[in-house]
């Protein structure tokens, strides 16, 4: 009985301690992207935006913006993201003209430019998607130090896990900071308008 005990706290401690780590490497995604400051986060790249239109590194530039990265049978975190991000350009108002937002699919093979287009035109039409050929996007989401992950599932379908915060760089593709999932509205629109004013 008593065995049984120490072992069951044993599981609870391990398991505690498993989900500290596991919460630590999350916030490292994140701390990783804020410690290349100096670097310039995404490579060259050339991939394909939501309305069929090429776009590449050199697109990005001249404007800041904020780029996240999902796919579009993301259960929860992308379209909440995406929503709550329509919510944040439409209270910018015309400030919302100061910033490009994109939105980089983690699933290129479901994710066409078709299937991109229809799933975007139900949140603001300033967010535009990019995708491309998998070993394109998959090369650019490493460049930007994005986490992603095919999960299996039942009956050959298969989900993605994926870096959910938003990352935000200046004009010069500079890495600012960064939006966390679930973050307050408020603190967001701060974050865009300081990042819009350059
Ligand atoms: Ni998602």
């Amino acid at each position: 009985m008593r065995t049984i005990r120490i072992l069951l706290w044993v599981m609870v401690v391990a398991t505690a301690a498993t989900m500290a780590y596991l919460y630590i490497v999350d916030d490292k995604i994140t701390q990783g992207s804020r410690q290349v400051t100096d670097d310039k986060l995404g490579g060259e790249f050339s991939l394909v935006r939501h309305d069929g239109d090429p776009i590449s590194d050199k697109d990005l530039l001249g404007k800041p913006y904020a780029i996240f990265f999902g796919f579009t049978n993301c259960p929860e975190v992308c379209p909440t993201t995406l929503y709550e991000m329509s919510t944040w350009l439409t209270e910018l108002g015309e400030d919302a003209e100061k910033v490009d937002i994109y939105f980089m699919t983690v699933d290129p093979d479901r994710d066409t430019v078709e299937i991109l287009a229809n799933y975007l035109s139900a949140f603001d039409d300033k967010i535009t998607g990019i995708t491309g050929k998998r070993p394109d996007v998959e090369k650019t989401l490493r460049s930007y130090r994005v986490f992603f992950k095919r999960v299996e599932l039942e009956d050959d379908d298969y989900s993605m896990d994926h870096t959910a915060s938003i990352y935000l760089l200046d004009a010069k593709g500079k890495f600012t900071g960064s939006i966390s999932y679930g973050e307050n509205s408020q603190s967001a629109i701060a974050k865009l308008r300081k990042l819009l004013k350059g």
